[in-house]
């Protein structure tokens, strides 16, 4: 017997890096997965294969073997095999093998949540070999517990917006909401190809404001503000108020220095193509952007990306999260 889960990746539409400190930001899950496929083994072992890059780990009394992949794998596949481990002794049976593969169309370290959606996908499909049931407050709360390896101090907007899809208005600490959307609209996503570790930006984030409290406090309160607009223009599908909002939202993490010039070439492009407005997304320091356009003008935004450096694509809200069953 196998089973399979199937979770989605993130755009952050406004808030990155201030929802850390307690404000509002409104994510959504898009249409791209992450796919893990689970079964049981005999000898005890967890080994975890990925089929892109192709790398394999096996981890047996705790000891890590590289199966395919040299160093990359081990950097890669242990972390899930954390996930599987604690998904095992949640459920008392921290002694069984486990087969874990994953299959994910999600690009790694570029602000789209791939870690949280591997999380998420591993431990669902984990979660319905056991019990038969799909538990998405059981996968939240463990793929949150995991994140806190990559980086300590995780919002927690990736691993709820993989496990529930849809648009969400998330805050630490406060219950999150779903947004009722009037209509739907595809996303821009431009790639700087630069990868980056989520867990050392925020590192640097918590370090540059500690030193700077007008800052900090000006720049948590037009973070909130704009979040709270950029609900009120994601409820009407209302795509060029919420642009003009990213564009604002922009220039805060700008100001909090997570842009790059490879970040801040890819926005300009998009506006100077018409865009309704552009912001990198996720940690930055590289990783992607996003692009809000009318339906007239997507190509020409799309072109605009490319040509100055990056890889663009279309990406739709994905209204559900984790999906998981089972196969004979
Ligand atoms: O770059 P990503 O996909 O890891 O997103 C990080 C989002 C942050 O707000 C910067 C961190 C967090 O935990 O919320």
């Amino acid at each position: 017997m196998k089973s399979v889960a199937v979770a989605p990746a993130k755009v952050i539409l406004t808030g990155e890096h201030f929802v850390v400190y307690g404000t509002a930001a409104i994510v959504t899950a898009v249409g791209i997965h992450s796919k893990a496929t689970v079964s049981w083994r005999r000898d005890g072992a967890i080994v975890i294969r990925s089929s892109l890059p192709k790398c394999a780990i096996s981890i047996n009394e705790r000891q890590c073997e590289i199966l395919h992949g040299g160093q990359q794998a081990r950097t890669l596949l242990e972390p899930i095999s954390l996930v599987a481990q604690a998904t095992l002794k949640e459920s008392g049976d921290q002694h069984r093998g486990l087969n874990v593969q994953i299959e994910s169309n999600i690009p790694v370290g570029v602000g789209l949540g791939s870690s949280a959606a591997v999380a998420v996908s591993t431990i669902s499909a984990i979660v319905r070999l056991l019990s038969g049931k799909l538990d998405r407050k059981l996968t939240r709360r463990l793929a949150f517990e995991s994140e806190r390896h990559v980086h300590k101090i995780p919002s927690g907007i990736d691993q709820t917006v993989s496990t529930y899809g849809g648009v969400i208005v998330y805050q630490r600490e406060k219950p999150f909401k779903h947004v009722v959307l009037r209509r739907t609209f595809p996303i821009i996503i431009g790639d700087t190809g630069i990868r980056r570790s989520t867990g050392d930006i925020v590192s640097r984030v918590k370090a540059f404001l500690a030193e700077r409290d007008t800052l900090m406090k000006r720049v948590m309160k037009s973070a909130n503000l704009i979040s709270r607009r950029a609900l009120v223009a994601v409820q009407q599908a209302d795509r060029k108020r919420l642009g003009e909002l990213m564009n604002l939202n922009h220039e805060l993490l700008r100001q909090i220095e997570v842009s790059t010039k490879e970040l801040d070439q890819l926005v300009s492009a998009a506006r100077e193509a018409g865009a309704f407005g552009a912001k990198l997304t996720g940690a930055g320091g590289g990783g992607c952007m996003i692009a809000l356009a009318s339906p007239d003008n997507t190509t020409r935004v799309l072109e605009a990306i490319r040509e100055a450096g990056g890889n663009s694509y279309l990406a739709n809200i994905e209204r559900r999260g984790v999906k998981s069953w089972l196969l004979d």
